[in-house]
């Protein structure tokens, strides 16, 4: 099919397509499918919203007997019992076990429509606007979230002020011996900072489109006790790395906290379905009835994709397969990529991977890798600071087979453009 009716009629705006510029039809497991019947390996997986693959087969089932029972589309916010299922559900897999008490509340049907509420919620139960961000956040594009997302070339659109945040840097990315924990809390103890009170400190506990900065469990352990301190609500944003992609459900786990606020999107309806919900302390939702409001808060089939998707993670045992998938990941980017050039830095958790090659003298060394990759029929997306960063998301569910397949046409596509120095 040819792509100039998307040229023609589809707004300027549309990016990923400029990556990718086939005609995708069909797609099952980790792999997508042209309309010519071509195959490409996904390692893109929906930005994150795919970890349990395309058309995955359990989850798929739930959905279709649902919608051939006719059971309730729309729900508002009325009480469903797919949504009670849902609920329910996610106490058992996930919060019981974990000793883990929330409140839930649905959301509009984008990460961006979660973070809005968090804030709200945040500043209205605080009293304080003022909000702590990292550099290198990305938190979503709607006013109040992209106030919180530090790409200019996003914010340089908003075309009104983004105020009420302070930027401070994430964990390895301030200058030199920078310590932004100690910068922090001076912040919050000097009464010449000059700063106001935050009502919350927001972050992803590894960086997904700044360029997959993992923060240590040390430093998320050291940020928390100091909210704690200072009485300053901790809100992690786990839309990207949440939902098992970290090798546990929750990627604060690693950590030992528990967040006042966690914001999941997503991979949460685990069929690609638009979701988004806050898991709230419990004395924190001091919302009135209907005050944060909207018609599409709790999709009823992504409520039923959600439920199927938390039995499929624990009949297939998938924190322990993403645990082992990712050290041979890990081991692969090491000795069959880093190794290619001092240059190459990768890092990563869990199946969340990132081969940062900022370090060369071109400075689209990762977007001509990517290019390289897509037409050996892989798909793969760059992230960072200048997009100098390849970001590997690949399905939690990937066959072993087709996950070597993949990596080895990334190091290929790293040789071609880095060439073979360290290993001569
Ligand atoms: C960590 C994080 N937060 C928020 C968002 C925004 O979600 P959405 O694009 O669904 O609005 C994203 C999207 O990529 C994300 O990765």
């Amino acid at each position: 099919m040819l792509t100039n009716i998307f040229e023609t009629f589809e707004s300027n705006v549309r990016s990923y397509s400029r990556s990718y510029p086939v005609v995708f039809q069909k797609a099952k497991g980790s792999i997508l499918y042209t309309d010519n019947g071509k195959e490409y390996i996904d390692f893109l997986m929906g930005a994150g919203a795919l970890n349990y693959g395309h058309n995955n087969e359990y989850i798929k089932r739930s959905l279709l007997d649902y919608m051939q029972g006719d059971y309730i589309m729309q729900g508002l916010d009325m009480f469903t019992v797919a949504k009670s299922e849902f609920i329910t559900a996610f106490n058992q897999h996930l919060l019981e076990p974990k000793s883990l008490h929330y409140k839930f509340q649905f959301c509009g049907p984008t990460g961006t429509n979660a973070i809005e509420a968090a804030l709200k919620l945040a500043r209205t139960y605080t009293k304080r606007s003022n909000v702590v961000a990292f550099m290198g956040a990305y938190h979503g594009l709607s006013l109040g979230s992209l106030a919180l997302t530090s790409n200019q070339y996003h914010r340089q659109v908003a075309g009104v002020g983004l105020n009420n945040v302070t930027f401070i840097p994430f964990e390895q990315n301030g200058p030199e011996g920078f310590d932004s924990l100690a910068y922090f809390e001076m912040m919050l103890e000097d009464s010449h900072s000059g700063i106001e009170k935050p009502a919350a400190v927001i972050l992803e506990t590894v960086q997904a489109e700044g360029g997959i900065n993992v923060a240590s469990a040390e430093w998320l352990a050291a940020l928390y006790a100091i909210c704690k301190r200072h009485d300053v609500l901790f809100i992690c944003d786990d839309i990207q790395i949440g939902c098992g992609r970290s090798g546990e459900f929750f990627s604060f786990e690693r950590a030992g906290i528990t967040p006042d606020i966690v914001v999941l999107s997503k991979s949460l309806s685990g069929y690609g379905l638009p979701m988004s919900m806050l898991l709230i302390r419990p004395d924190l939702d001091i919302w009135k009835p209907g005050e944060h409001n909207g018609t599409f808060r709790g999709y009823q089939l992504a409520f039923v994709g959600g439920k199927a998707a938390l039995e499929f993670r624990e009949a297939e045992g998938l924190d322990a397969a993403v645990q082992r998938k990712a050290s041979y990941v890990t081991r692969f980017l090491e000795d069959e990529i880093a190794a290619l050039d001092d240059r190459i830095e990768v890092r990563g958790l869990g199946l969340m991977q990132g081969i940062d090659l900022s370090r060369f003298r071109d400075p689209l060394m990762a977007k001509k890798i990517a290019q390289d990759c897509f037409k050996r029929q892989l798909i793969v997306e760059c992230v960072g600071r200048e997009d100098k960063v390849l970001k590997l998301l690949p399905a939690l569910t990937i066959e072993d087979d087709v996950l070597e397949r993949a990596l080895e046409i990334l190091r290929d596509a790293c040789l071609q453009h880095i060439g073979q120095k360290a290993l001569s």
